[in-house]
């Protein structure tokens, strides 16, 4: 027994699974998927081979060819990071039928009852697998050290559409035969209901598997490019046609700097606001918060993030959460570079001000918990949730951007693309892209601590701190006002977005009162419609005690579920010291906990439980 991945029960003596086919009946008024999975191995085993599963109930496992059941048992208690262990006992076969449902409280999914959902008429559901979540879907070796093909033939309302991070088939009548090995109350072909089909020919990682059904309509927005919400939203689906605009040409930058876009098609599903994150960069279907539409094509900003992962996180894999970095450090270089292209250098700039000012505040964070600080790190009896942070993004970014200074631009390109090239479609760890590095870039590791930057913790010397005039001037007006002094109308006359976000995250946390409201009757930043200026505000206010605000942030808490507010708003309340904070921390969460994914739940959870 060798496990692969700290948080898989995989096990590297097993063989792999390459496919999986799934049949899906989702019973919206149960919240529930009656299902069955039949995996495909790379080879046929005997043995006792292990999957994941997380709060599965299991009715049989199948060898297909006989329909014989095949000898199967469930660790007793489920392990609160890995969820239960299935170990099967195979005899020869290289497939296997699993059936079984979801439970209603399954960690990937959120449902929405119609009156969550814009329509009000029609209920929703949409699914977030990573980190590790997909067990909670499907039995898998739910590690990114495996790459599966899929299908699925997915039953649904007639009233309801699918989409996911697959190709489209076909929309049919359900067959009655179909459902023959689910549950047997089912009414699979009832009048009502109707069957999507998707395949996904490109191997990918589990945690990469995604489908939202509602009641979905789209604009086109580019060639390989839709845009996807509810279609009762026409307000969103206007301006997310606007926002979105420039994907096409974004894609096209990609595809020079990166090499070919593998994933055919490069559609948005723009989800509602309890999406937990701001985007994720699900192969051929990202999904995005709302709150990404701000009206001023800023939300491209989230696009060319998760349409970098294109290349790197999806072609090219981290094999577990220890080497997190290695997605989202070469997303975020490979995003400021795309942003550099079509926004400019001084957006991307001020992007990289905003990430700088972010790596500190996390260095500060886990200033008693240094392992998480370091690119690679060790994960043994960690839930990833719980260790989310911007240190893989920005450190990562950090030390990405260390090696293209260090070798210059147009060397680092040709670097890159060969990187890519070499390891599309497989799972690395930080040690291959060190060695490949070392053997294509050689003499490298004398000029740039390697091992430092992989291994050690906090924010190496040679990190760069970003320099732009707009972002200095930005800098020392923040600091201007630890002295009591505003910017003037002339100063921020030409700030948008980002400039307001990287002013306020630069300013103490806790400010005196009167001065902070007196910047906000001034430029109106906590109703501000971009929510990372006013979330921003609000965290200062909170931090201030500036009470008067508390109604604002409730209601913020109330309307959105992207974790990125709802991590910094409850950890202000939460650690402000004060006893009306906490107490309005608590009384939102118990009166918005069922709005929110359960991911954020746990999240919002566990910010509470440590300091309430
Ligand atoms: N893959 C991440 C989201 C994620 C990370 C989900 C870890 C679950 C576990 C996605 O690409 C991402 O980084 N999203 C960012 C957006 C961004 C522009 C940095 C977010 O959600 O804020
Ligand atoms: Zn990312």
């Amino acid at each position: 027994m060798a496990p692969i991945d700290p948080h898989s029960f995989t096990d590297s003596t097993h063989p792999l699974t390459t496919h999986v086919s799934l049949s899906l009946y989702l019973s919206f008024p149960t919240s529930t998927i009656h299902a069955s999975a039949l995996l495909t191995l790379s080879s046929p085993f005997s043995g006792t081979l292990s999957l994941d599963s997380r709060s599965l109930s299991l009715s049989s496992i199948l060898d297909p060819q006989t329909l014989h059941p095949l000898p199967h048992s469930l660790s007793p208690t489920p392990d609160p990071i890995r969820g239960t262990e299935i170990s099967v006992v195979l005899s020869g076969q290289s497939q296997i039928l699993l059936i079984y449902s979801t439970s209603p409280a399954a960690s990937a999914l959120q449902w929405l009852s119609p009156p969550q959902t814009f329509s009000k008429t029609h209920p929703y559901v949409y699914t977030q697998c990573q980190a590790i979540h997909a067990r909670s879907i499907f039995p898998c070796q739910d590690t990114p050290a495996r790459r599966i093909r899929y299908d699925v033939v997915m039953n649904i309302p007639a009233s309801l559409s699918a989409v996911m991070s697959a190709r489209h088939v076909r929309r049919r009548l359900p067959l009655p035969e179909e459902a023959t090995h689910l549950d047997s109350s089912l009414c699979w072909c009832a009048e009502d209901r109707v069957v999507e089909e998707f395949v996904m020919e490109q191997p990918i990682p589990p945690y990469l598997f995604a489908f939202a059904v509602g009641e979905l309509g789209f604009r086109e927005v580019g060639p390989r490019t839709r845009v996807y919400a509810e279609s009762a939203d026409v307000e969103v689906l206007d301006a997310a046609e606007v926002e979105f605009a420039g994907t096409e040409e974004m894609i096209r930058q990609g595809e020079k700097l990166f090499g070919e876009y593998d994933w055919e098609r490069f559609d948005l599903l723009v989800l509602p606001p309890s999406f937990p994150y701001g985007g994720m960069e699900n192969p051929r279907m990202v999904f995005l918060t709302p709150t990404v539409i701000k009206g001023d094509a800023s939300g491209g900003q989230v696009v060319a993030h998760e349409l970098a992962h294109s290349w790197t996180g999806n072609l090219i894999t981290n094999v577990n959460n220890e080497h997190f970095w290695l997605n989202e450090g070469f997303t975020t270089y490979a995003e400021r570079r795309i942003v550099e292209v079509v926004q400019g250098a001084d957006i991307a700039t001020l992007n990289m001000g905003i990430g700088w000012r972010g790596l500190k505040d996390e260095m500060e964070r886990f200033k008693d918990n240094l392992e998480c600080t370091k690119l690679k790190n060790n994960q043994q009896g960690v839930d990833p949730d719980d260790v989310y942070s911007q240190v893989p993004y920005e450190k990562g970014f950090q030390f990405v951007l260390r090696i293209e200074r260090q070798v210059g631009r147009t060397a680092f390109d040709e670097f890159l693309k060969k990187y890519i090239a070499t390891f599309k479609f497989k799972s690395i760890d930080t040690d291959t892209f060190l060695d490949f590095l070392k053997a294509n870039i050689p003499g490298i590791e004398k000029e740039i601590n390697l091992e430092l930057w992989t291994e050690g913790v906090g924010i190496p010397e040679d990190a760069y701190e970003p320099v732009s005039t707009i972002y200095t001037k930005i800098i020392s007006l923040a600091e201007e006002f630890k002295q009591g002094k505003m910017p003037s109308e002339d100063e921020v006359a030409e700030w948008k977005g980002q400039e307001w976000e990287l002013y306020l995250e630069n300013l103490p946390k806790s400010c005196e009162p009167s001065q902070v409201i007196a910047l906000d009757k001034r430029y109106r930043l906590a109703e501000s419609k971009d929510y990372e200026v006013k979330v921003s505000f609000l965290q200062v206010a909170i931090s201030s005690k500036c009470r008067e605000y508390h109604g604002e942030v409730e209601k913020t808490l109330k309307t959105v579920g992207r974790m990125k507010y709802l991590r910094p708003l409850f950890n202000a309340l939460a650690q402000s010291g004060g006893t009306e904070e906490k107490q309005l921390a608590k009384q939102v969460f118990a009166e918005a906990r069922e709005t929110y994914h359960p991911i954020a739940q746990g999240v919002v959870e566990s910010i509470l439980s440590k300091y309430i």
